[in-house]
């Protein structure tokens, strides 16, 4: 067992059902699960690496990944139709959010549907890309999680300068990425027993710091789309986005389907 994994197994639930691969360098954690995952890998299978030189985010943006943070993904086998998939992103923004109070001390947030904020900047992303079988179930899925754990040297680079922080600015207390991935997974698995838990939901209301707030509604189908400004009035049950627009009318919103920015 490596250092790391020990440090890791140290805060690690001890029943949680993960097996950890650690690597230095890959192209990207959610990729090299995919392929493993089409070999046959059984459901807990977590890959944490140091770096990757092709990290994603959703729509083929990319998601800058220097060796100041945590790339991580797992290989899950859930059963239940691919439309309620953003169950498990939802799960794993709380429980990145409260891992992070838990080891800082200090409130993360969630902006719907895949970013924790912390200090007022985008710190984590999350990306869960399923694989569906035959009769449109899912046949796996890859939850991938990527923490700014530290300001890169030289700081962020100059594309995300404006969103990107970190939860340490400099340098991480020793022990503390070791704790923050534990953490992460002792919660994440705990919400992935039941996904439909209204329990889950409502941590996710409330950790939702886009309620009450003013944003542009983009089409992200349209790259020209022009934001529709609308007023957010909550997240429901299922992880909608309920929004007011101008005209009066509501509508709530499907992950996937639309993007939003604050305004
Ligand atoms: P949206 O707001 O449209 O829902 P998103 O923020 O969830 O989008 P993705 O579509 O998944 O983003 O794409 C990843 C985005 O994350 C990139 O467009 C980039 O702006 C941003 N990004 C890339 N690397 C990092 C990083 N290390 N930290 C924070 N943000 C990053
Ligand atoms: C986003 O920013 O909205 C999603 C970014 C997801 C990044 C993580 S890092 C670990 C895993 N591997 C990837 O290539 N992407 C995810």
């Amino acid at each position: 067992m490596t250092h790391e994994h020990e440090k890791i197994k140290a805060y690690l639930r001890k029943d949680l059902p993960v097996r950890f691969d650690f690597r230095e360098e890959v192209t990207s954690t959610n990729t090299l699960l995919k392929q493993i995952g089409a070999a046959g890998e059984a459901e807990g299978y977590v890959m944490v690496a140091r770096r990757q030189n092709s990290g994603r985010g959703r729509l083929g943006r990319s998601f800058l990944s220097p060796d100041s943070g945590i790339y991580m993904s797992v290989l899950l086998r859930p059963k239940m139709p691919v439309t309620e998939a953003v169950r498990i992103t939802c799960a794993a923004g709380v429980a990145v959010a409260e891992a992070i109070r838990e080891v800082t001390g200090r409130e993360a947030v969630i902006k719907w549907v895949n970013d924790v904020y912390f200090s007022g900047r985008k710190v984590c992303g999350i990306l869960t890309e399923s694989v569906l079988s035959g009769d449109g179930s899912i046949d796996y899925a890859v939850l991938g999680i990527g923490i700014n754990l530290e300001t890169p040297e030289g700081g962020f680079d100059e594309t995300i300068q404006n969103i990107a922080g970190a939860v340490y600015e400099g340098k991480a207390p020793e022990g503390a990425r070791e704790q923050l991935i534990a953490e992460v997974w002792n919660r994440f698995f705990t919400y992935y027993e039941d996904l439909k838990s209204p329990e889950l939901s409502k941590k996710y209301r409330e950790l939702c710091f886009l309620t009450g707030r003013d944003v542009l509604v983009y089409e992200t189908t349209d790259g020209q789309s022009i934001g529709k400004p609308a007023r957010v009035i909550t997240v429901d049950d299922d992880f909608g986005l309920t929004v007011r627009y101008e005209s009066g009318e509501t509508e709530t919103l499907v992950s996937g389907e639309v993007s939003v920015r604050t305004v």
